[in-house]
Parts: structure tokens; sequence; C-alpha cells
């Protein structure tokens, strides 16, 4: 049997013009999320989200697979054997990142390469946008080993799917091919094996030129208007702008000048200059 791999082995990543590529990285196991990976993933991630060298992460894995979802020994078995303590105790874990993802400061790409299964939808959804191989394989196997879909991957496929689709998704435990996860609603788009790290990579050199601080005001306010009634959205877009404002008091000021008055770019056609704010 190959040596267990070191938990700092576990995820790895390269930092490469601003884009951080941060991978699950047992393949042996199909990017199975154990708790060494969970834990070496929050991490790595908590590493990059203030470096100034990162303006976008961007998550994937290594090998053939996304993430295989939970790891049936060492997440589910071993932890159960240690009573409900060290259930939670893993779940804590596991949650503590896809949730630092679900709020992290900067944008975030799921890049599906292949298999992404069960507890692999909380990252997913974590990510604020997900492109995926046409070959990659989605699925709750969770009813095939008799479970339901926990660590909230009922909620993702509820969030993202038509209601039938991922009524059928979860009941049946069939999976779906990238292509089928972009029509239900699970990834932005599917693309040939062979074309997704670029098209990736151009929509991560897309997001470098937009405000940051516009961009987490505008992906925070996309997840909490969901569970909000209009009114209270309404109320919360005036209060979230005006917070953004005490971050960025130019960016606004800058993009109508350089719109209305130097006439160097149309707001319906691209972004203002960054470079040209001031500090
Ligand atoms: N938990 C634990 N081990 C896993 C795993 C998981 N979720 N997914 C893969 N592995 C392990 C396998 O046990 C195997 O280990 P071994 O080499 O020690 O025997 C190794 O990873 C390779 O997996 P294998 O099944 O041989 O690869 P494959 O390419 O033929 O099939 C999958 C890939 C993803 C279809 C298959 O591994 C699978 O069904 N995994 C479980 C997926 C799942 O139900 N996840 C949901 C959990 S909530």
């Amino acid at each position: 049997m190959a040596a267990e791999r070191a938990e700092e082995e576990t995820v790895s990543y390269e930092i490469v013009d601003r884009v951080a590529w941060v991978k699950f990285n047992r393949p042996e196991k199909r990017n199975c999320m154990s708790p060494k990976l969970n834990r070496q993933m929050l991490r790595v991630i908590e590493k990059l989200e203030f470096d100034d060298n990162v303006g976008v992460l961007v998550l994937t894995g290594e090998g053939t697979a996304w993430s295989a979802g939970m790891d049936l020994k060492e997440y589910f078995r071993e932890t159960e054997a240690l009573g409900l303590q060290g259930t939670r105790h893993a779940q804590r874990e596991a949650y503590a990142w896809w949730k630092r993802l679900r709020w992290y400061q900067k944008p975030t790409i799921a890049m599906v390469n292949g298999w992404c299964f069960g507890g692999g939808y909380g990252p997913l959804f974590a990510c604020d946008l997900a492109y995926a191989s046409e070959d990659a394989q989605f699925g709750l196997s969770e009813i095939n080993w008799g479970i339901l879909p926990g660590g909230g991957a009922t909620k993702v496929a509820q969030v993202l799917m038509p209601f039938r689709k991922a009524m059928y998704h979860a009941m049946l435990g069939e999976n779906l091919t990238g292509r089928e996860a972009e029509e239900a609603g699970l990834v932005n788009e599917a693309l040939p094996a062979d074309k997704l790290k670029a098209r990736v990579g151009e929509v991560a050199n897309k997001l470098l030129e937009k405000n940051p601080w516009a961009l987490k005001a505008t992906k925070d306010a996309m997840r909490r208007v969901g569970e909000m009634t209009y009114e209270n959205a309404e109320d919360y877009l005036i209060r979230a702008q005006e917070a953004l404002n005490f971050f960025d008091n130019e960016a606004r000021k800058e993009g109508m000048r350089q719109f209305l008055d130097d006439k160097t770019y149309k707001p319906g056609l691209g972004a203002y200059d960054l470079s040209k704010q001031k500090k």
C-alpha cells in the first residue's frame, strides 16, 4: 500500500499572474475530502485571502477528479468510531473552509476537471463561478450508499437546480455530464477538457480588471438577497453600497469621470481603467 500523503501535501497551489490555482491534491484517492485535506485547505485559502499577489482564486483538482466528495473511510468511518465528538469535529473542519470560501474576499472559480460528488457540492457552491469539462461527472451519490446528501449538498442542488431536476438528481443518484450540469444550472459553462483552463484563465483575467471592492460587495449581495424579501434586499443594497463607499470612495467617481468627462470607455462595454484611480 502506498504511504499515506502528509497533511500539507493534500492541497497544492501556485500563483500565476495574480491568479491562485489551488488544487485538491489526493489524486490517488480521487481528491476525496479527508479531515487532513479539510484542515490543509482552510490553511491554504486563509493564507491566500489577503495576499496582495492574488486577485482571483481558482479551485481545481489534480488528476482525474475534481473531488469524489467526502472520504468514506477517513471522514465518515474513522471519525464516527470516535463518537459524536469525532463526527462533529470533522464536520466543523469541512464546513469551515466551505463557509470561508462562500464569503471569500476575492472572486473564486471552480474549475471542475473530473469527478464531482456529494460533499464536493459544498465547495462547488462556495465558488462564485463554476466551469466544467464536458466529460466531468456530477453526482449526488449518497443515495447509492444509503445516506441523504448532507454537508449542504441537498441545499446546493435545491438552490442551483430547477426543483424537478434537483429531486431526480438526489433520489436517483445518476450522474450528470459537464454539459448536463451546465443545462441544470450547476455550472456556468461546460467546455472540452483541453479548452477548460484557457477559458477559466480568460474569465479570471476579466475579473482582475474590475474594482475588487465592488466585486466583493456584488458577490456577497448576490448570495445574501436570495433569502430576503424585496423590501429588505432594496434596503440591504443601499447599505452595502454605502459600506462599499467607506472602503473605496473613489471608484464610482472615477468610473463616472472616465465615461462622462474623459470619454475613454463606456460602462456598457467594459470596465474603467483601474490604474488611473486615486489610491
Ligand atoms: N472516499 C474514500 N475513498 C475514495 C473515495 C471516497 N469518496 N473516492 C475514491 N476513493 C478511493 C478508492 O477507495 C480507491 O482507493 P484504493 O486505491 O485504496 O482502493 C481510490 O480512491 C481510487 O478510487 P477508484 O474507485 O478505484 O477510482 P475510479 O476512477 O475507478 O472511480 C469514482 C472513481 C469517483 C467513481 C469512485 O472512486 C467512487 O465512486 N467514489 C465514491 C464517490 C462518492 O460516492 N462520493 C460521495 C461521498 S459523500
